[in-house]
Protein backbone atom coordinates (compact mmCIF):
# COMPACT_ATOMS: atom_id res chain seq x y z
CA UNK A 1 0.00 0.00 0.00
CA UNK A 2 1.42 3.25 -0.88
CA UNK A 3 1.69 5.61 2.43
CA UNK A 4 4.08 8.33 1.18
CA UNK A 5 1.41 10.68 0.66
CA UNK A 6 1.25 13.95 2.89
CA UNK A 7 -2.44 14.57 5.22
CA UNK A 8 -4.92 15.53 2.99
CA UNK A 9 -6.32 18.94 3.16
CA UNK A 10 -9.65 19.30 3.22
CA UNK A 11 -11.43 22.03 1.79
CA UNK A 12 -13.18 24.44 4.01
CA UNK A 13 -16.94 24.56 4.78
CA UNK A 14 -18.61 26.45 1.78
CA UNK A 15 -21.78 26.86 3.63
CA UNK A 16 -22.69 28.94 6.78
CA UNK A 17 -24.23 25.53 7.82
CA UNK A 18 -21.89 23.34 7.81
CA UNK A 19 -20.33 23.14 11.19
CA UNK A 20 -17.77 19.90 10.20
CA UNK A 21 -14.24 20.47 10.00
CA UNK A 22 -13.73 17.81 7.21
CA UNK A 23 -16.36 19.78 4.47
CA UNK A 24 -19.70 18.99 2.83
CA UNK A 25 -20.47 15.59 1.93
CA UNK A 26 -21.75 14.33 -1.63
CA UNK A 27 -24.26 11.08 -1.65
CA UNK A 28 -24.30 9.63 -4.99
CA UNK A 29 -27.41 7.47 -5.62
CA UNK A 30 -30.50 8.40 -3.04
CA UNK A 31 -32.06 4.88 -2.39
CA UNK A 32 -32.22 3.02 0.63
CA UNK A 33 -28.78 3.33 1.30
CA UNK A 34 -28.04 6.67 -0.08
CA UNK A 35 -30.79 8.54 2.13
CA UNK A 36 -29.55 7.05 4.77
CA UNK A 37 -25.83 8.04 4.31
CA UNK A 38 -27.09 11.47 3.83
CA UNK A 39 -29.59 11.59 7.15
CA UNK A 40 -26.25 10.59 8.87
CA UNK A 41 -23.79 12.77 7.33
CA UNK A 42 -26.59 16.03 8.14
CA UNK A 43 -27.08 14.72 11.72
CA UNK A 44 -23.27 14.98 12.00
CA UNK A 45 -23.21 18.25 11.04
CA UNK A 46 -22.41 17.81 7.36
CA UNK A 47 -23.89 20.09 4.50
CA UNK A 48 -24.93 17.12 2.36
CA UNK A 49 -25.81 17.06 -1.59
CA UNK A 50 -27.50 14.09 -2.25
CA UNK A 51 -27.86 13.24 -6.18
CA UNK A 52 -29.70 10.71 -8.06
CA UNK A 53 -29.69 10.76 -12.21
CA UNK A 54 -33.59 9.65 -11.78
CA UNK A 55 -35.77 13.05 -12.28
CA UNK A 56 -37.32 13.29 -8.35
CA UNK A 57 -35.69 10.71 -6.55
CA UNK A 58 -33.89 13.07 -4.52
CA UNK A 59 -36.32 15.13 -3.58
CA UNK A 60 -38.28 12.16 -2.82
CA UNK A 61 -35.68 10.61 -0.33
CA UNK A 62 -35.60 14.16 1.23
CA UNK A 63 -39.26 13.55 1.92
CA UNK A 64 -38.49 10.29 3.12
CA UNK A 65 -35.48 11.49 5.58
CA UNK A 66 -37.86 14.05 6.58
CA UNK A 67 -40.39 11.42 7.90
CA UNK A 68 -37.65 9.46 9.35
CA UNK A 69 -36.46 12.56 11.70
CA UNK A 70 -40.23 13.31 12.36
CA UNK A 71 -40.18 9.74 14.05
CA UNK A 72 -37.29 10.05 16.00
CA UNK A 73 -38.55 13.82 17.43
CA UNK A 74 -41.77 11.40 18.29
CA UNK A 75 -39.99 9.12 20.11
CA UNK A 76 -37.68 12.09 21.97
CA UNK A 77 -34.30 11.29 20.64
CA UNK A 78 -34.03 14.68 18.76
CA UNK A 79 -35.38 18.33 18.73
CA UNK A 80 -37.66 19.72 16.68
CA UNK A 81 -35.16 22.21 15.85
CA UNK A 82 -32.46 19.96 15.25
CA UNK A 83 -34.16 17.79 13.43
CA UNK A 84 -35.27 21.27 10.97
CA UNK A 85 -31.42 21.48 11.46
CA UNK A 86 -30.75 18.58 9.55
CA UNK A 87 -32.74 18.84 7.29
CA UNK A 88 -32.20 21.97 5.99
CA UNK A 89 -28.66 20.79 5.73
CA UNK A 90 -29.48 18.35 3.06
CA UNK A 91 -29.89 19.78 -1.04
CA UNK A 92 -31.58 17.33 -3.55
CA UNK A 93 -29.97 17.11 -6.82
CA UNK A 94 -29.73 15.44 -10.47
CA UNK A 95 -26.11 15.62 -11.43
CA UNK A 96 -22.55 15.27 -10.30
CA UNK A 97 -22.60 18.78 -11.99
CA UNK A 98 -24.52 19.82 -9.06
CA UNK A 99 -22.41 18.82 -6.61
CA UNK A 100 -20.46 21.51 -4.21
CA UNK A 101 -16.59 20.98 -3.72
CA UNK A 102 -16.60 18.18 -1.11
CA UNK A 103 -14.78 16.95 1.89
CA UNK A 104 -16.37 13.47 1.03
CA UNK A 105 -18.22 11.66 -1.80
CA UNK A 106 -19.80 8.59 -0.67
CA UNK A 107 -21.22 6.88 -3.79
CA UNK A 108 -23.99 4.45 -3.31
CA UNK A 109 -25.56 3.17 -6.89
CA UNK A 110 -26.49 0.00 -7.98
CA UNK A 111 -23.98 -2.58 -7.78
CA UNK A 112 -22.61 -2.36 -11.14
CA UNK A 113 -18.90 -1.97 -12.02
CA UNK A 114 -19.67 -0.33 -15.11
CA UNK A 115 -21.31 2.65 -13.49
CA UNK A 116 -19.46 2.94 -10.65
CA UNK A 117 -15.98 3.01 -12.39
CA UNK A 118 -18.12 6.01 -14.44
CA UNK A 119 -19.61 7.72 -11.64
CA UNK A 120 -15.37 7.68 -10.07
CA UNK A 121 -13.87 8.99 -13.19
CA UNK A 122 -16.30 11.68 -12.92
CA UNK A 123 -15.93 12.45 -9.82
CA UNK A 124 -12.47 12.34 -9.74
CA UNK A 125 -12.35 14.93 -12.70
CA UNK A 126 -14.97 17.46 -10.98
CA UNK A 127 -13.95 17.41 -7.58
CA UNK A 128 -10.18 18.68 -5.68
CA UNK A 129 -7.34 16.27 -5.66
CA UNK A 130 -8.34 16.49 -1.93
CA UNK A 131 -11.29 15.02 -1.94
CA UNK A 132 -12.19 11.45 -0.43
CA UNK A 133 -14.42 9.28 -3.01
CA UNK A 134 -15.75 6.36 -1.09
CA UNK A 135 -17.80 4.01 -2.26
CA UNK A 136 -20.72 1.78 -0.31
CA UNK A 137 -20.33 -1.08 -2.66
CA UNK A 138 -21.16 -4.40 -0.46
CA UNK A 139 -19.06 -6.89 -3.18
CA UNK A 140 -17.22 -4.64 -5.73
CA UNK A 141 -13.49 -4.85 -5.64
CA UNK A 142 -12.09 -1.27 -5.01
CA UNK A 143 -9.39 -0.86 -7.05
CA UNK A 144 -11.67 -2.39 -9.91
CA UNK A 145 -13.72 0.47 -9.20
CA UNK A 146 -11.02 3.15 -9.03
CA UNK A 147 -9.61 1.61 -12.42
CA UNK A 148 -10.53 4.79 -14.24
CA UNK A 149 -9.30 7.57 -10.90
CA UNK A 150 -5.57 9.01 -12.12
CA UNK A 151 -5.13 9.64 -8.36
CA UNK A 152 -6.44 5.98 -7.12
CA UNK A 153 -4.76 6.78 -3.54
CA UNK A 154 -7.80 8.30 -2.43
CA UNK A 155 -10.47 5.86 -2.96
CA UNK A 156 -11.75 3.58 -0.55
CA UNK A 157 -14.83 1.72 0.92
CA UNK A 158 -17.14 2.93 3.06
CA UNK A 159 -19.72 -0.20 3.54
CA UNK A 160 -22.37 0.68 5.79
CA UNK A 161 -24.80 -1.88 6.92
CA UNK A 162 -28.47 -1.55 6.11
CA UNK A 163 -30.36 0.77 7.44
CA UNK A 164 -27.24 3.42 8.26
CA UNK A 165 -29.06 5.56 10.90
CA UNK A 166 -29.06 2.60 13.01
CA UNK A 167 -26.41 0.08 12.47
CA UNK A 168 -23.39 1.30 13.91
CA UNK A 169 -20.96 -0.88 11.99
CA UNK A 170 -19.05 0.62 9.24
CA UNK A 171 -16.27 -1.49 7.08
CA UNK A 172 -13.73 0.95 6.00
CA UNK A 173 -12.16 -0.86 3.19
CA UNK A 174 -8.45 -0.02 1.39
CA UNK A 175 -8.03 -1.20 -2.06
CA UNK A 176 -4.23 -2.02 -2.50
CA UNK A 177 -3.72 1.57 -4.28
CA UNK A 178 -5.81 3.48 -1.20
CA UNK A 179 -3.21 5.70 0.69
CA UNK A 180 -3.37 5.02 4.59
CA UNK A 181 -3.43 8.59 5.62
CA UNK A 182 -6.89 8.55 3.29
CA UNK A 183 -7.89 5.29 5.42
CA UNK A 184 -7.01 6.78 8.28
CA UNK A 185 -9.31 10.14 8.08
CA UNK A 186 -12.33 8.33 6.85
CA UNK A 187 -11.68 5.92 10.15
CA UNK A 188 -11.52 9.09 12.04
CA UNK A 189 -14.70 10.92 10.55
CA UNK A 190 -17.04 7.39 10.59
CA UNK A 191 -15.99 7.69 14.14
CA UNK A 192 -17.08 11.33 14.27
CA UNK A 193 -20.34 10.29 13.10
CA UNK A 194 -20.53 8.21 15.95
CA UNK A 195 -20.43 5.17 14.22
CA UNK A 196 -17.86 2.29 14.62
CA UNK A 197 -15.57 1.66 11.91
CA UNK A 198 -13.14 -1.64 11.36
CA UNK A 199 -10.51 -2.17 8.64
CA UNK A 200 -10.09 -4.29 6.16
CA UNK A 201 -8.30 -4.87 2.59
CA UNK A 202 -10.60 -5.25 -0.99
CA UNK A 203 -11.07 -9.19 0.38
CA UNK A 204 -14.22 -10.91 -1.15
CA UNK A 205 -16.58 -9.95 0.83
CA UNK A 206 -15.45 -7.63 3.06
CA UNK A 207 -15.30 -8.71 6.79
CA UNK A 208 -18.87 -9.65 7.62
CA UNK A 209 -20.27 -10.54 4.25
CA UNK A 210 -17.13 -13.13 4.23
CA UNK A 211 -16.78 -15.02 7.78
CA UNK A 212 -20.55 -15.27 7.98
CA UNK A 213 -20.31 -17.80 5.26
CA UNK A 214 -20.49 -21.25 7.08
CA UNK A 215 -23.46 -19.62 9.32
CA UNK A 216 -25.34 -20.10 6.38
CA UNK A 217 -23.51 -23.02 4.36
CA UNK A 218 -23.37 -25.71 7.14
CA UNK A 219 -26.90 -25.51 8.19
CA UNK A 220 -27.93 -25.95 4.45
CA UNK A 221 -25.70 -28.85 4.08
CA UNK A 222 -26.70 -30.26 7.70
CA UNK A 223 -30.50 -30.84 6.15
CA UNK A 224 -29.34 -31.94 2.71
CA UNK A 225 -27.13 -34.57 4.58
CA UNK A 226 -30.24 -35.58 6.37
CA UNK A 227 -29.28 -35.00 9.73
CA UNK A 228 -31.66 -32.29 11.05
CA UNK A 229 -34.48 -30.26 9.77
CA UNK A 230 -33.77 -26.48 9.43
CA UNK A 231 -36.07 -26.06 12.43
CA UNK A 232 -34.23 -28.08 14.32
CA UNK A 233 -30.77 -26.53 12.83
CA UNK A 234 -32.26 -22.95 14.18
CA UNK A 235 -33.30 -23.87 17.57
CA UNK A 236 -30.06 -25.12 18.16
CA UNK A 237 -28.21 -22.11 16.90
CA UNK A 238 -30.51 -20.01 18.79
CA UNK A 239 -31.01 -21.86 21.91
CA UNK A 240 -27.97 -23.56 22.37
CA UNK A 241 -25.23 -21.19 20.25
CA UNK A 242 -27.20 -18.14 21.20
CA UNK A 243 -27.48 -16.75 17.72
CA UNK A 244 -30.66 -14.31 17.44
CA UNK A 245 -31.98 -15.92 14.69
CA UNK A 246 -31.20 -19.37 13.07
CA UNK A 247 -29.84 -19.52 9.66
CA UNK A 248 -32.64 -20.61 7.99
CA UNK A 249 -35.16 -17.96 9.58
CA UNK A 250 -31.99 -15.27 8.96
CA UNK A 251 -31.86 -16.31 5.29
CA UNK A 252 -35.66 -16.36 5.22
CA UNK A 253 -35.65 -12.76 6.57
CA UNK A 254 -32.77 -11.24 4.16
CA UNK A 255 -33.89 -12.97 1.37
CA UNK A 256 -32.90 -16.50 -0.09
CA UNK A 257 -31.47 -14.63 -3.74
CA UNK A 258 -30.07 -12.06 -1.95
CA UNK A 259 -28.35 -14.43 0.52
CA UNK A 260 -27.50 -17.12 -2.76
CA UNK A 261 -26.06 -13.63 -4.61
CA UNK A 262 -23.66 -12.45 -1.93
CA UNK A 263 -22.64 -16.13 -1.41
CA UNK A 264 -22.75 -16.73 -5.08
CA UNK A 265 -20.77 -13.70 -5.34
CA UNK A 266 -17.74 -14.97 -3.11
CA UNK A 267 -17.58 -17.97 -4.76
CA UNK A 268 -17.01 -16.55 -8.04
CA UNK A 269 -14.33 -13.86 -6.78
CA UNK A 270 -12.12 -16.56 -5.01
CA UNK A 271 -11.71 -18.51 -8.14
CA UNK A 272 -15.12 -21.23 -6.68
CA UNK A 273 -13.18 -22.21 -3.41
CA UNK A 274 -15.47 -25.07 -2.41
CA UNK A 275 -16.28 -23.51 1.21
CA UNK A 276 -18.03 -20.92 -0.41
CA UNK A 277 -20.11 -23.01 -3.30
CA UNK A 278 -23.57 -22.30 -3.44
CA UNK A 279 -25.95 -25.46 -2.18
CA UNK A 280 -28.56 -26.85 -4.01
CA UNK A 281 -31.04 -26.41 -1.45
CA UNK A 282 -30.96 -22.68 -1.97
CA UNK A 283 -30.61 -22.59 -5.37
CA UNK A 284 -33.94 -24.55 -4.97
CA UNK A 285 -35.58 -22.19 -3.14
CA UNK A 286 -34.47 -19.56 -5.27
CA UNK A 287 -35.64 -21.51 -8.85
CA UNK A 288 -38.96 -22.04 -7.06
CA UNK A 289 -39.58 -18.27 -6.07
CA UNK A 290 -39.38 -19.30 -2.60
CA UNK A 291 -37.43 -15.97 -0.80
CA UNK A 292 -38.37 -15.99 2.11
CA UNK A 293 -40.58 -13.58 4.16
CA UNK A 294 -41.42 -11.32 1.03
CA UNK A 295 -42.57 -13.80 -1.35
CA UNK A 296 -44.66 -15.68 1.91
CA UNK A 297 -42.69 -18.26 1.81
CA UNK A 298 -39.22 -19.40 2.10
CA UNK A 299 -37.26 -22.52 4.15
CA UNK A 300 -40.80 -21.25 5.88
CA UNK A 301 -44.26 -20.67 4.73
CA UNK A 302 -45.35 -17.31 6.44
CA UNK A 303 -48.81 -16.00 8.12
CA UNK A 304 -50.11 -12.39 6.67
CA UNK A 305 -48.36 -10.72 9.95
CA UNK A 306 -44.93 -11.51 8.25
CA UNK A 307 -44.68 -14.39 11.33
CA UNK A 308 -43.65 -17.67 10.64
CA UNK A 309 -46.75 -20.22 10.29
CA UNK A 310 -45.20 -23.28 12.72
CA UNK A 311 -48.19 -25.30 12.35
CA UNK A 312 -47.26 -26.72 8.71
CA UNK A 313 -45.08 -30.34 9.50
CA UNK A 314 -41.24 -29.27 9.85
CA UNK A 315 -42.33 -25.95 11.05
CA UNK A 316 -41.52 -27.10 14.80
CA UNK A 317 -37.94 -28.55 15.72
CA UNK A 318 -37.33 -31.73 17.17
CA UNK A 319 -35.23 -30.84 20.21
CA UNK A 320 -35.18 -34.50 21.33
CA UNK A 321 -33.29 -35.20 18.00
CA UNK A 322 -31.15 -31.79 18.67
CA UNK A 323 -30.15 -32.32 22.20
CA UNK A 324 -29.08 -35.69 20.96
CA UNK A 325 -26.52 -34.03 18.19
CA UNK A 326 -25.31 -31.25 20.66
CA UNK A 327 -21.88 -32.49 22.04
CA UNK A 328 -22.34 -35.78 19.73
CA UNK A 329 -19.49 -35.57 16.78
CA UNK A 330 -18.71 -32.49 15.34
CA UNK A 331 -20.22 -33.71 11.53
CA UNK A 332 -23.63 -33.80 13.13
CA UNK A 333 -23.79 -31.37 15.68
CA UNK A 334 -24.64 -27.83 14.17
CA UNK A 335 -23.43 -26.03 16.89
CA UNK A 336 -20.27 -27.29 17.28
CA UNK A 337 -19.88 -27.66 12.99
CA UNK A 338 -21.08 -24.19 12.52
CA UNK A 339 -18.57 -22.71 15.02
CA UNK A 340 -15.57 -24.84 13.93
CA UNK A 341 -15.98 -23.27 10.35
CA UNK A 342 -17.15 -19.84 11.55
CA UNK A 343 -13.68 -19.38 13.85
CA UNK A 344 -11.55 -21.18 11.06
CA UNK A 345 -12.85 -18.72 8.48
CA UNK A 346 -12.19 -15.74 10.83
CA UNK A 347 -8.66 -17.15 11.83
CA UNK A 348 -7.93 -17.51 7.86
CA UNK A 349 -9.09 -13.75 7.15
CA UNK A 350 -6.44 -12.21 10.14
CA UNK A 351 -4.09 -14.74 9.25
CA UNK A 352 -3.45 -13.52 5.43
CA UNK A 353 -3.52 -10.03 7.05
CA UNK A 354 -6.90 -8.37 5.38
CA UNK A 355 -8.54 -7.81 8.54
CA UNK A 356 -7.19 -7.64 12.80
CA UNK A 357 -8.31 -9.77 15.26
CA UNK A 358 -10.12 -7.42 17.52
CA UNK A 359 -12.58 -5.64 14.24
CA UNK A 360 -13.53 -8.99 12.79
CA UNK A 361 -15.27 -9.69 16.41
CA UNK A 362 -16.32 -5.98 16.43
CA UNK A 363 -17.98 -6.82 12.42
CA UNK A 364 -19.48 -9.98 13.53
CA UNK A 365 -20.74 -8.82 16.64
CA UNK A 366 -22.33 -5.15 15.39
CA UNK A 367 -22.98 -6.51 11.16
CA UNK A 368 -24.71 -9.88 12.03
CA UNK A 369 -25.29 -9.43 15.76
CA UNK A 370 -23.45 -12.51 16.65
CA UNK A 371 -23.36 -12.77 20.58
CA UNK A 372 -19.56 -13.10 20.23
CA UNK A 373 -17.12 -12.57 17.89
CA UNK A 374 -15.11 -15.32 16.62
CA UNK A 375 -12.03 -15.16 17.30
CA UNK A 376 -12.85 -15.02 20.80
CA UNK A 377 -15.56 -17.65 20.33
CA UNK A 378 -12.34 -19.45 19.11
CA UNK A 379 -10.27 -18.77 22.33
CA UNK A 380 -12.83 -19.65 24.53
CA UNK A 381 -13.31 -23.08 22.56
CA UNK A 382 -9.08 -23.60 22.10
CA UNK A 383 -8.34 -23.03 18.78
CA UNK A 384 -6.51 -26.63 18.83
CA UNK A 385 -10.03 -27.92 19.44
CA UNK A 386 -11.06 -26.15 15.97
CA UNK A 387 -8.35 -27.48 14.42
CA UNK A 388 -8.92 -31.17 15.43
CA UNK A 389 -13.24 -30.64 14.58
CA UNK A 390 -12.51 -29.03 11.07
CA UNK A 391 -9.34 -31.79 10.62
CA UNK A 392 -12.59 -34.36 11.46
CA UNK A 393 -14.93 -32.64 9.27
CA UNK A 394 -12.48 -33.22 6.52
CA UNK A 395 -11.92 -36.48 6.65
CA UNK A 396 -16.18 -37.08 6.56
CA UNK A 397 -16.52 -34.86 3.36
CA UNK A 398 -13.23 -34.83 1.57
CA UNK A 399 -12.48 -32.26 -1.02
CA UNK A 400 -11.17 -29.37 0.34
CA UNK A 401 -14.42 -27.48 1.59
CA UNK A 402 -12.47 -28.38 5.11
CA UNK A 403 -9.04 -27.10 5.66
CA UNK A 404 -8.54 -26.04 8.33
CA UNK A 405 -5.87 -22.83 8.64
CA UNK A 406 -2.59 -22.69 9.72
CA UNK A 407 -3.64 -20.08 12.01
CA UNK A 408 -4.94 -22.30 14.18
CA UNK A 409 -2.17 -23.95 15.61
CA UNK A 410 0.55 -21.36 14.63
CA UNK A 411 0.25 -20.05 17.53
CA UNK A 412 0.23 -16.64 15.87
CA UNK A 413 -3.53 -15.96 17.46
CA UNK A 414 -3.20 -16.83 21.42
N1 LIG B 1 -29.47 -2.48 0.40
C1 LIG B 1 -28.59 -2.95 1.26
O1 LIG B 1 -28.93 -3.66 2.23
C2 LIG B 1 -27.13 -2.60 1.10
C3 LIG B 1 -26.29 -2.72 2.22
C4 LIG B 1 -24.94 -2.35 2.09
C5 LIG B 1 -24.48 -1.90 0.86
N2 LIG B 1 -25.32 -1.81 -0.21
C6 LIG B 1 -24.77 -1.29 -1.47
O2 LIG B 1 -25.17 0.07 -1.60
C7 LIG B 1 -25.33 0.42 -2.99
C8 LIG B 1 -26.72 0.97 -3.19
O3 LIG B 1 -27.67 0.03 -2.76
P1 LIG B 1 -29.21 0.41 -2.51
O4 LIG B 1 -29.84 -0.80 -1.89
O5 LIG B 1 -29.30 1.73 -1.84
O6 LIG B 1 -29.72 0.57 -4.03
P2 LIG B 1 -31.06 1.26 -4.56
O7 LIG B 1 -31.39 0.56 -5.84
O8 LIG B 1 -32.08 1.34 -3.47
O9 LIG B 1 -30.63 2.78 -4.89
C9 LIG B 1 -29.73 3.13 -5.91
C10 LIG B 1 -30.08 4.54 -6.40
O10 LIG B 1 -29.07 4.95 -7.30
C11 LIG B 1 -29.71 5.72 -8.33
N3 LIG B 1 -28.84 5.80 -9.50
C12 LIG B 1 -28.70 4.90 -10.51
N4 LIG B 1 -27.79 5.36 -11.40
C13 LIG B 1 -27.34 6.57 -10.94
C14 LIG B 1 -26.41 7.52 -11.42
N5 LIG B 1 -25.73 7.32 -12.56
N6 LIG B 1 -26.22 8.65 -10.70
C15 LIG B 1 -26.91 8.87 -9.56
N7 LIG B 1 -27.83 8.00 -9.07
C16 LIG B 1 -28.02 6.85 -9.74
C17 LIG B 1 -31.02 5.01 -8.57
O11 LIG B 1 -31.95 5.88 -9.20
C18 LIG B 1 -31.42 4.63 -7.14
O12 LIG B 1 -32.23 5.61 -6.54
C19 LIG B 1 -25.01 -0.85 -3.78
O13 LIG B 1 -23.68 -0.83 -4.16
C20 LIG B 1 -25.25 -1.96 -2.75
O14 LIG B 1 -24.50 -3.12 -3.02
C21 LIG B 1 -26.64 -2.13 -0.11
Amino acid sequence: MDTDVTEPDHPRPETADDASPFGPVGVIGAGAMGAGIAQVAATAGHAVTLVDAAPGAAAGAVEKISAALSRLVDKGRLSTDDARAVLERITPAEGLDELPNCGLVIEAVPEDLELKRRIFAELADRQPSTTLLATNTSSIDIDDIAAEVVDPERVLGLHFFNPPPVMQLVEVVHGDRTAQAFVEHATALMTAWGKTPVRCSSTPGFIVNRVARPFYGEAQRIVEEGIADAATVDWVLREKGGFPMGPFELTDFIGQDVNLAVGTSVWEQTGRDERYAPTALQQGLVEAGRLGRKSGRGVYPYAADGSIDRSVEGGEPDVELAERLVGGPVATDPLARTLAMLVNEAVDLVARGEADAADVDTAMRLGTRYPKGPIQWGREIGFDVVARQVAELDEVHPGGRYRPSPALTDGSLS
